[in-house]
């Protein structure tokens, strides 16, 4: 089946009007429209289930709103390419693949009110693959925290991964500190630099230790160096036979990992229709199945599958990664901002910029087009960020006074997991008064004639407010962002799944 065409953004007649509509908004006082449209903070929020995304204070207007959805739906083929992401079609035609991370999410048991997709009846093949390692990931998981009398008990996991075999799920694991499972401690080692694994070796003992070696082609060369040396500690203690006990796999590639000596039932697949920085929902979760529990990582799926269905079925105007990626075009394709900064007001998502700067940067950090054309349009924003307030003593400087003017997301959840309520009260009255800052600014006059004390104002930000931080809002909050990422990959015409962007560093490093 041939994909649906794709097309430079610039040729829609909608293209013209945003630039014309920018213009105007340019010139905006944010104060001012606030002034005039007491309601504004109403209709630019959307919610779904727990989260709510409020737009007000950015410079979208009912009109520009409408132009970006019209040149998405209409001219960019928005709902043809969506579709053809869910029902497995080759969208990542580079390489010649489907992108079916949605598919890691279906549930095994339909619930409650739950019907299928349309969509699942196409690519009933994956879902039963997918079904079946979860099972299986399920009967490892009861085995490593009940194991049998005569097996020693599991108390630290150590994930070797590197990019996306490791970003999700340790990001995750932090996020869910609450529910961590009691005994088990998760370590992640990505670097190839020594420290990394040297150091989370440091107390481990060999005979409660389980090492995942997590890594789509079970090639790379961060990974491979650190299993191997993970090896050699653990056979230098109990002998070239713990390998088996001791060490499982979570890849593509079943051939690698077991030549490298990990028992073939101890190698949880996955498929090439999983791209790496979508894989947290694959067996690449397994840490968070043994760290967190497996029912926890069902919720995590379960979470993910909701924004899947929201996705799929909301009209634009209630589509959360729809207007969140819309809200990212219009800053960087009209506002002519560069940057976008990711600034989660929770300790507990530390990760989460880091993750976000794979899954956005990665995807969308191209330059030629889905037709092999280089575009004359700017696609993906150099992405940054840290938890609130912690980023507020480093570089909050630059959001409010630099004369580049930096888009912020901030992140929000309402009910924490700690007592220590007036902290959190805190914290959330900084992460409003930051955006009420940058968008108000303060005058010369304000500033009483000091220009060092004035702000420009006018900065946009968007607020995306969480109910709480369990396994199943984070799933949705994740999902968000990779379905915002997709979306604006299908404005831009690119293909948002490769990555040859890290290849020739890799090479030019293997021949040094
Ligand atoms: O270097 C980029 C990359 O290919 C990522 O896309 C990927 O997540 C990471 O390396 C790790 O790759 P693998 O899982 O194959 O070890």
């Amino acid at each position: 089946m041939s994909l649906p065409n794709a097309q430079s953004p610039k040729l829609s007649p909608y293209w013209n009007q945003l630039e014309q509509l920018a213009q105007q908004a340019a010139n905006w006082s944010m104060r001012e429209v606030f002034r005039q449209a007491p309601t504004r903070q109403k209709d630019f929020t959307t919610s779904h289930n727990g989260l709510s995304l409020d737009l007000s204070q950015t410079q979208l207007s009912d009109p520009s709103l409408d132009a970006l959805i019209t040149l998405l739906y209409q001219d960019q083929n928005f709902e043809a390419w969506r579709t053809a992401m869910f029902e497995g079609q080759h969208i990542n035609h580079t390489e010649d693949r489907a992108v079916l991370h949605t598919a890691l999410r279906i549930p095994r048991k339909q619930t409650g009110e739950s019907t299928p997709l349309p969509y699942e009846d196409k690519i009933k093949d994956k879902i039963a693959l997918v079904h079946d390692t979860l099972g299986k990931m399920e009967d490892f998981t009861r085995e490593i925290h009940s194991p049998p009398a005569d097996k020693p008990q599991i108390t630290d996991i150590v994930n070797i991964g590197i990019g996306g075999s490791s970003l999700g799920p340790e990001m995750a694991y932090k996020a869910l500190r609450s529910h961590h499972k009691k005994g088990i401690r998760v370590h992640y080692v990505s670097n190839v630099d020594g420290h990394d694994l040297y150091y989370t070796l440091q107390g481990l003992s060999p005979e409660n230790t389980l090492f995942l070696v997590a890594s789509k082609t079970f090639t790379t060369q961060e990974t491979m160096a650190n299993a191997t040396e993970a090896r050699k500690w653990l056979t230098e203690a109990l002998g070239e036979s713990a390998v088996g006990e001791h060490f499982a796999a979570l890849s593509t590639n079943i051939e690698a990992a077991t030549n490298f000596g990990i028992s073939s039932n101890r190698v949880f697949p996955f498929w090439d229709w999983v791209g790496g920085r979508f894989s947290l929902w694959s067996s690449i979760g397994l840490s968070l199945c043994l760290g967190l529990g497996f029912d926890k990582f069902e919720e995590l799926l379960a979470g993910a599958h909701d924004m899947d269905k929201h996705f799929y079925e909301a009209p634009p105007k209630e589509n959360l990664p729809v207007l969140l990626a819309l809200t990212g075009i219009w800053n960087r394709n009209f506002m002519g901002h560069s940057n976008l900064a990711v600034l989660p007001y929770d300790q507990r998502l530390e990760r989460f910029p880091a993750f976000l700067q794979q899954l956005d940067m990665e995807s969308n950090g191209k330059f030629a087009d889905r037709n092999g054309v280089c575009v004359d349009y700017a696609t993906g924003p150099t992405l940054y960020g840290e938890p609130g307030t912690n980023g507020q003593h480093a570089f909050y400087q630059h959001l409010q006074q630099s004369n580049d003017i930096t888009p912020c997301e901030f992140i929000t959840i309402e009910n924490p997991d700690h007592p220590y309520h007036r902290h959190h009260n805190t914290l959330l009255k900084n992460a409003a008064a930051q955006a009420l800052a940058l968008m108000n600014g303060r005058t010369l006059e304000e500033a009483g004639g000091d220009i060092y004390r004035v702000f420009s104002g006018n900065r946009p930000s968007s607020t995306l407010n969480i109910k709480c931080l369990t396994p199943y809002h984070l799933g949705q909050l994740l999902a968000l962002y990779e379905h915002k990422t997709s979306t604006q990959g299908i404005f831009w015409a690119i293909n948002s799944y490769d990555q040859y962007g890290v290849e020739l560093g890799k090479e030019l490093a293997k021949t040094l």
